[in-house]
């Protein structure tokens, strides 16, 4: 203790006010007897949730005196010399919330852009920038969007190349921020080897609330991501892995028995996340509900949705509909996708999501969600196939496809070869179709103008969404992982084999048009009121921080 500083508040204030809610730590006005020791500003400053008049502020504030509390001070300016602030104020950083501070700031200008930073008497953090949302008419608007960044598999030079665009004006994260895997668990074979060890390493998958506080703190240190969040406000949402790998509500497939209760873990994940992603939480820390919508004046309504905690029911298993004979009992199967009481959002949340497309007015609606919503419907021999035949299995097909498009005649055979299809992934939408066809019937009903983007298979993708009866009803755009390994690795393929196979799928898939299958990157979307143009880019490296970035693929979309 007698080696903190002991300065009064009243003095570093100079009597100005604070309009603004802390929402992690106390939340009541500091008193003068206050103190504010020197901290280490570790993990540099980061932005999110804009509204038309409120942004949330985020740094990580922990004393040098090793001490279980203390202020920092925080400005909000729009010249970066911070010579009269917006606004100010003071915040507590608390080891109850692993020393990071969240500010909503409110009472801000609509559709302008921002400095701010942290101090005290003897240290401050970086400056950041951020923006509030527009009202009105908006001439233009671009996202970047992001998925599946793995600490372990590589560095995280995507999140870089966005933040030296300057034209992105918001971030959206769809989920897999961080990976719970221990050291010799997925991905983490070259972590080492490229300088990417992590904590914890060797205590086993994340459980506890320390345990996911010190995987945030690993994957925060990365130069790209950092300077992703100093530069952009972030719209984020979780995937599974936040959690444990496919999450649903009441259990995860990487979540035994043995390690404990579902729920306390499920609740550590969740406050750690909100402790680490600058987030509003609509129902506070303790809640998992995480879905919510940002409108972007006229030009976007975008709703963010959660598939994982707060719905969704456990995936199926193409092994349980086996029958007794050994046969794939492909009817049964398809009976309990369709099943209409299966649910994947949850009543909750798409009665919300119902009111909110009933009064939005935006030229464009855009699903901000985790998993796949298209119908990646592969012929049945390439998913029964082993990981090694995959690729062969799929050129066979498409020599039989050659075959027919020539005018030659198939056999039988070869006719039930091409045209016998099934889901494959089971944790994807393509589990849940009946709420998947209500959402689509949602949005066409209202007349409203639909694009759905998603994370989660770690590729790129452009699907058609077409109901039961085959009318396009949207688009769906994928993003590629930051650096989590993509089909390439599942099926064992080098990079010419993967361009062949991204060649040859959407001739097979009938609503697919586009993918990549071996490469890590992002995607941005630019918005103006005639046209969307969706755009994924790729980063030639990800085992150090030397890369370049190539945009391969665009789509323009106009209604
Ligand atoms: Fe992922």
């Amino acid at each position: 203790m007698d080696r903190r500083r002991f300065i009064k508040l009243s003095s570093l204030l100079g009597g100005s006010l604070t309009l603004s809610t802390q929402l992690t730590g106390c939340a009541s006005a500091p008193k003068s007897t206050e103190y504010f020791p020197a901290v280490e500003f570790s993990h540099g400053v980061a932005s999110g949730d804009p509204t038309t008049s409120a942004v949330i502020l985020w740094t990580r504030a922990v004393p040098h005196d090793n001490g279980d509390s203390g202020y920092v001070r925080w400005q909000i300016a729009t010249s970066p010399d911070f010579n009269s602030p917006l606004r100010d104020g003071v915040a507590k950083t608390t080891r109850n919330n692993d020393f990071t501070v969240k500010i909503d700031v409110q009472d801000l200008p609509a559709g302008r852009s921002f400095y701010y930073r942290f101090f005290t008497s003897e240290n401050r953090s970086v400056t950041g920038t951020t923006s509030t949302l527009a009202t009105g008419v908006i001439d233009k608007l671009k996202f970047a969007v992001f998925s599946c960044a793995n600490y372990p598999a590589g560095y995280f030079n995507a999140y870089e190349a966005a933040a030296e665009d300057s034209e992105v004006d918001v971030v959206l994260h769809l989920g897999d921020y961080i990976y719970e895997y221990q050291k010799g668990g997925y991905a983490t074979a070259n972590a080492e080897a490229i300088g990417r060890d992590f904590m914890p390493g060797n205590e086993g998958e994340l459980l506890t609330l320390k345990d996911y506080r010190l995987r945030y703190a690993t994957y925060r240190q990365d130069n790209g991501l950092q300077l992703l969040h100093q530069r952009k406000p972030f719209i984020a949402v979780w995937d599974d892995h936040e959690i444990a790998n496919d999450t649903y509500m009441s259990g995860a497939q990487n979540h035994s028995a043995d390690e404990g209760d579902f729920y306390a873990r499920r609740a550590a994940a969740v406050q750690a996340y909100y402790e680490w992603l600058p987030i509003r939480p609509p129902m506070g820390n303790e809640s998992p509900q995480i879905y919510r919508a940002f409108e972007f004046g006229n030009l976007v309504n975008l709703f963010m949705l959660d598939t994982r905690l707060i719905g969704r029911q456990q995936q199926l298993n193409m092994a349980d509909f086996k029958r007794a004979n050994g046969q794939f009992d492909a009817a049964a199967f398809m009976r309990a996708i369709n099943d209409p009481g299966r649910t994947l959002l949850g009543e909750d949340q798409f009665n919300w999501l119902s009111q909110e497309v009933s009064h939005s007015s935006a030229r464009w609606q855009v699903l901000g969600q985790q998993i796949l919503m298209g119908k990646m419907h592969y012929p049945a021999e390439v998913l029964t196939s082993q990981r090694e035949a995959i690729a062969s299995a799929i050129e066979g097909l498409i020599g039989l496809l050659k075959k027919q498009q020539a005018g030659a005649p198939l056999t039988a055979k070869e006719q039930a070869r091409l045209s016998t299809r099934l889901p494959y992934n089971l944790d994807a939408w393509d589990g849940y179709a009946a709420e998947r066809e209500k959402v689509l019937k949602l949005f066409s009903e209202a007349g409203k103008s639909l694009l759905v983007i998603a994370g989660d298979t770690h590729n790129g993708w452009v699907n058609t969404l077409t109901d039961n009866s085959g009318e396009t009803l949207a688009m769906e755009y994928a993003t590629p992982s930051v650096s989590s390994p993509g089909m390439e690795d599942y099926v064992g393929m080098d990079d010419s084999q993967a361009r062949r196979l991204a060649e040859a799928l959407p001739l097979l898939i009938d609503d697919l048009s586009y993918c990549n299958l071996h490469e890590r990157g992002y995607m941005t979307m630019s918005f103006t009121l005639s046209m969307v143009t969706t755009q994924w880019h790729y980063v030639s490296n990800i085992t150090n921080e030397d890369y370049t970035v190539y945009t391969r693929h665009t789509e323009r979309f106009v209604d």
